[in-house]
């Protein structure tokens, strides 16, 4: 028989874990509620818990950008989800390498493995959280082989973590 369960978000988890990125003075968050919502043009969905720093660079300038963390940045992506930007420079302490975007007016993390820029197109109100809609207005990664071949952070809730390595496809 099926128990209620007290933490369903996990019911959806494990999901891919990203670093979000904004501020002019960048400041760096751990985000596991992201989704793509669209391919032309390509648009993303993330919700963001109001009381994060994150919430209010995001506010400001409209624009951000997703960084795709391989699992040897682990440390680093936890420090991003347990501290503040409002009490801690995490890209000092998580020592980041980071460099300015493109096409947005915020950073991209350089150790990670790819890197999207985003610009919010709307935003919806959902609980303690807002969900973003964004346009991705460039995105780039080290090499498409090398992004479709390596092993996904995932994150499943709480401090648990997953990674899964052998990529595989249906036969017909
Ligand atoms: C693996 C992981 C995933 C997370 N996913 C989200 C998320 O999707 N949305 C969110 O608002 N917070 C998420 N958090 C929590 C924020 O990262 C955390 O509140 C962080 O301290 C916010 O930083 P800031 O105040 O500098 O913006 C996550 C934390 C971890 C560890």
């Amino acid at each position: 028989m099926k128990q209620r369960v007290s933490e369903a978000y996990r019911l959806l988890h494990p999901r891919p874990v990203v670093l979000i990125c904004a501020g002019e003075k960048p400041n760096v968050m751990a985000c596991s509620w992201i989704t793509p919502v669209s391919d032309e043009p390509f648009m993303v969905a993330v919700a963001i818990w109001k009381e994060n720093y994150t919430f209010k660079l995001i506010e400001e300038k409209g624009e951000f950008t997703v960084n795709v963390p391989q699992p040897e940045l682990l440390e680093a992506v936890w420090t991003a989800g347990t501290k503040s930007g409002k009490d801690v420079d995490k890209i000092e302490i998580c020592n980041l390498k980071i460099r300015r975007a493109k096409n947005v007016n915020a950073y991209v993390i350089e150790d990670c493995v790819a890197n999207l820029e985003c610009v919010v197109k709307e935003r919806v109100f959902a609980g303690e959280h807002v969900v973003y809609i964004a346009e991705v207005v460039d995105a780039y990664a080290e090499g498409f082989e090398k992004i479709w071949k390596r092993k996904i952070l995932l994150h499943l809730g709480g401090r648990d973590f997953v990674t899964f390595g052998e990529p595989f496809r249906p036969k017909n």
